[in-house]
């Protein structure tokens, strides 16, 4: 490759720039494959999260509800923060430290199906018939046992799957695991999820509501764009952060980033087999693509 064709991909990050000269197929499973943009406000929120995980220990620790439409990015916030903290083995191999444990909460509000999901995270030996205080046993001893410092607990809302009596009680439970462990709890969850910490009062008072609001036409809408871009490993620039496009992409995406994610990526595909090589609003308008709202009404 001479000086000159590698200028060409100025509009490429490093990686992408290498793709870019790669077979068909390898640049769609690269296109297809997850890459992490870091927002500014998931940077606000990992900061939030890395403050929680070095919070001097006390009875009552605060906690924090990151709330968001479904496929607006809480998932991949979360993993991120694993990821940024991952497992280790302790220096005198005397077992693992796990910083950070996320987990799915249950489908129901159910005590013993929540220490079943900690118990199943951390690969611990349990029978599903073993009693609930048993389990719950085992949870606390193994969360200490590997210096757990956060629970990240998501789709919180699932609380909502049970009447308000079984709502109340699984909610008492979470206050008290938080109080026994003196760990910081986490819940990832859909606005409805609020309404239901909202049943505990205790426990409202102590999970503070972060918003990862949909995108709007801003100037940070745009620098993801522009981020978005780098990443696709297109030969010609699409400019993605220009005002027709950017708005022809809100309003595809609704907002949500996980539909602007899966958007691109088709755009960015059907660029290559066209051999357009970048995204315009002819190759926007020739995707067979529903908007959410259609797509839920359909
Ligand atoms: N920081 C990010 N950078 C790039 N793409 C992202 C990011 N966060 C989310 N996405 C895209 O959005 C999709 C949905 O995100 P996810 O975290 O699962 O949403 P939620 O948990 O809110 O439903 C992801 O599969 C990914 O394609
Ligand atoms: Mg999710």
């Amino acid at each position: 490759m001479s000086e000159t064709s590698i200028d060409e991909y100025a509009h490429l990050g490093a990686v992408a720039k290498e793709y870019v000269q790669c077979s068909i197929e390898q640049r769609i499973d690269y296109i297809r494959s997850p890459h992490w943009i870091g927002y500014p406000k998931a940077k606000d929120i990992i900061a939030k999260l890395d403050d929680l995980l070095t919070y001097p220990k006390r009875h009552r620790m605060p906690n924090l509800l990151i709330i968001g439409e479904s496929n607006s990015g809480k998932t991949m916030i979360a993993e991120r923060f694993v990821k940024m903290h991952p497992a280790y083995e302790r220096e005198d191999n005397d077992g693992i430290v796990i910083p950070v444990l996320s987990i799915q909460a249950p489908p129901v509000p159910s005590e013993s199906r929540l220490y079943s999901n900690i118990l199943d995270k951390m690969f611990a030996p349990y029978r599903p018939s073993d009693s609930t205080e048993k389990k719950q046993f085992q949870v606390i001893r193994l969360v200490q046992a590997c210096n757990v410092q956060m629970l990240i607990i998501d789709e919180i809302h699932s609380i909502l799957a049970g009447n308000l009596e079984k709502q109340r009680v699984f909610l008492s439970v979470l206050r008290n695991l938080g109080n026994e462990l003196k760990i910081p709890i986490v819940g990832l969850g859909i606005k409805d999820a609020l309404r239901a910490m909202k049943t505990d009062p205790q426990l409202d008072n102590r999970f503070k509501p972060v918003l990862l609001p949909q995108w709007e036409y801003s100037t940070d809408y745009r620098r993801l764009l522009a981020s978005f871009e780098s990443v696709l490993p297109l030969k010609k620039a699409s400019k993605l952060s220009k005002k027709t496009i950017a708005l022809k992409l809100l309003s595809m995406s609704e907002g949500l980033l996980g539909e602007l994610s899966e958007l691109l990526s088709e755009a960015a595909i059907k660029a290559i087999e066209t051999e357009k090589e970048c995204i315009d609003l002819d190759i926007l308008n020739s995707l067979e693509w529903l908007s959410p709202t259609l797509r839920r009404s359909v």
